[in-house]
């Protein structure tokens, strides 16, 4: 059963109906607000009906405090009063969550069977008037608006293991490349970096991107932490033995001279067997230019740069020494040994410029990897080919994700707690998809379906090889 995450869940159902097994198997206990659990903590335990009052009234601050944070919130009680539903349906529609209802379809024999086993079972009548309450409240939650209401029949009520992706459905042709860009090594750079891309390779990643920046950047790590030259880094990579990919994501084009980036781009193409490729962009950070005493010249002239520098490295990895001339590059010879001719993949958040370079000039092209910003790129890139007659199916949609990827859901969400620093919660769990490895195979067969042949997989909390060898279910889609 799928449910949208986050979302207001009302549990709905008679005393043993399985509400807080069913909600215990799928969500945190932080996530689940139990009336009669705070009847235990407002008064002497889940049954003093005398703390009832109190234990209402702080599961609604509970639950306002919680959706006003757009965090899941599931509401365990019987879910039987309809100005209740009506006013947690509203507060959720103000945080603008999703709500959904739970009905449990469990027997009426069977909730009479372990009411009876129960330490502390509900009065005969009281259960009975709960059942002929529950025969009642579906054709009310039918016309209450909800965004779903899903009945969970008793089969459904114990978990089932997540079901293997079955192999005739795996999109075909996804590779999924390891985009690393915090290094924390340690006291041993080089052993760390073998140990990364042994387990990148071993897990079924097609390649290796470094990440290519000066200074580390706020929204990765803090100046002070290493950030190597990629092109020497990808040099070590290429000595291993290993089959991955080798480049960049992505170069920007003001750090070297584009004839300097084709020899390096050459070069590693030659000692690695011609797995090297080519991530380029606009440049975008001021400090680091300034700090490394490089020219940042406004962003037209960055991206005329970018086109120019394409065209270069084209012409100097292509065949032949023959003159290279151009409306924007004039070359008059193409002498260029090693060469290797590199596939190259444009990045850059621009639509109007950076996509039509790429549309005019590149391999491939790099977008984040939410899904709306995916069928929008998609889109402009594909008008982008038809205004300079290219077939958009040689320009290669590579993505770029972030995701937060925990164990279980307790473990995903301790992960975002501590990478979140002062970002909302939910706000910072939803741009980094945060979910297990299963949440993010089903994201990336929606990628692949939306036309996405490679992901670059960032992980913000890498912090060495065993958090690469976890990965190996999301690398194989062959
Ligand atoms: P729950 O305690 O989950 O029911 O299950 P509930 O709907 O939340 O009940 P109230 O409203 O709080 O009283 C009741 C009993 O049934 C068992 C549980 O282990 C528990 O002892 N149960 C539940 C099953 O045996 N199988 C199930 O699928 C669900
Ligand atoms: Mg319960």
């Amino acid at each position: 059963m799928w449910l949208p995450d986050p979302a207001l869940v009302v549990l709905v159902g008679a005393s043993g109906s399985g509400k807080s097994t069913w909600a215990r198997a799928r969500f945190r206990a932080a996530e689940i607000v139990s009336s009669d659990e705070l009847r235990g903590i407002a008064g002497s335990g889940p049954n003093d009906l005398d703390a009832s009052a109190d234990a209402f009234a702080l599961l609604e601050r509970i639950v306002d405090a919680r959706l006003g944070r757009r965090l899941t919130t599931v509401v365990d009680t019987l879910g039987f009063d309809p100005a209740l539903r009506a006013r947690w349906r509203e507060v959720a529609r103000a945080a603008g969550l999703p709500a959904v209802a739970v009905v449990m379809a469990t027997a009426p024999v069977v909730c009479k069977r372990r009411n009876s086993d129960r330490d502390r079972p509900v009065p005969a009548p009281v259960l009975a008037g709960q059942l002929k309450r529950a025969a009642q409240v579906a054709a009310e939650l039918a016309a209450e608006g909800w965004d779903s209401v899903v009945e969970v029949t008793s089969a459904e009520a114990v978990p089932e293991a997540p079901a293997a992706v079955a192999p005739e459905s795996r999109p075909t042709g996804l590779e999924v490349v390891l985009q690393v860009s915090r290094f924390p090594w340690g006291e041993d750079p080089a052993g760390w970096l073998r140990g990364i891309a042994m387990a990148a390779d071993d897990a079924g990643f097609a390649g290796i991107a470094l990440m290519d920046h000066l200074i580390q950047i706020p929204q990765v790590g803090r100046a002070w932490e290493p950030i190597p030259e990629p092109w020497v880094t990808l040099g070590l990579l290429a000595g291993l033995d290993t089959r991955l990919k080798l480049g960049t994501l992505v170069s920007p084009v003001t750090f070297r001279p584009p004839g300097i980036t084709a020899k390096a781009v050459a070069t590693l193409s030659a000692l690695s067997g011609g797995r090297a490729f080519l991530g380029i962009g606009a440049g975008w950070w001021e400090r680091e230019h300034q700090a490394f005493g490089l020219p940042f010249p406004p962003a037209a002239e960055r991206l005329d740069a970018l086109a120019a520098a394409i065209e270069t490295i084209r012409a100097l990895t292509a065949k032949g020494t023959k003159p290279y001339a151009s409306a924007r590059v004039s070359l008059p010879e193409t002498t260029c040994y090693p060469r290797g001719d590199v596939p190259i993949i444009v990045g850059g958040g621009g639509e109007r410029r950076t996509l039509r370079i790429a549309a005019e000039l590149a391999d491939g092209c790099n977008f984040p990897s939410d899904l709306a910003t995916v069928d929008r790129k998609v889109e402009i890139l594909r008008r982008h080919c038809a205004d300079v007659g290219r077939d958009p199916a040689e320009v290669t949609v590579t993505v770029l994700d972030l995701p937060v990827i925990g164990e279980d859901r307790d473990d995903t969400w301790a992960r975002v707690e501590k990478l979140r620093g002062r970002t909302p919660a939910a706000t910072f769990a939803a741009r980094h998809h945060a979910g297990t490895v299963d949440d993010h195979r089903a994201r990336y067969a929606e990628l692949a379906e939306r036309g996405v042949r490679t992901v670059f997989l960032s992980l913000p909390d890498l912090s060495g090889a065993e958090d690469v060898s976890r990965l190996a279910a999301l690398c194989q889609w062959r």
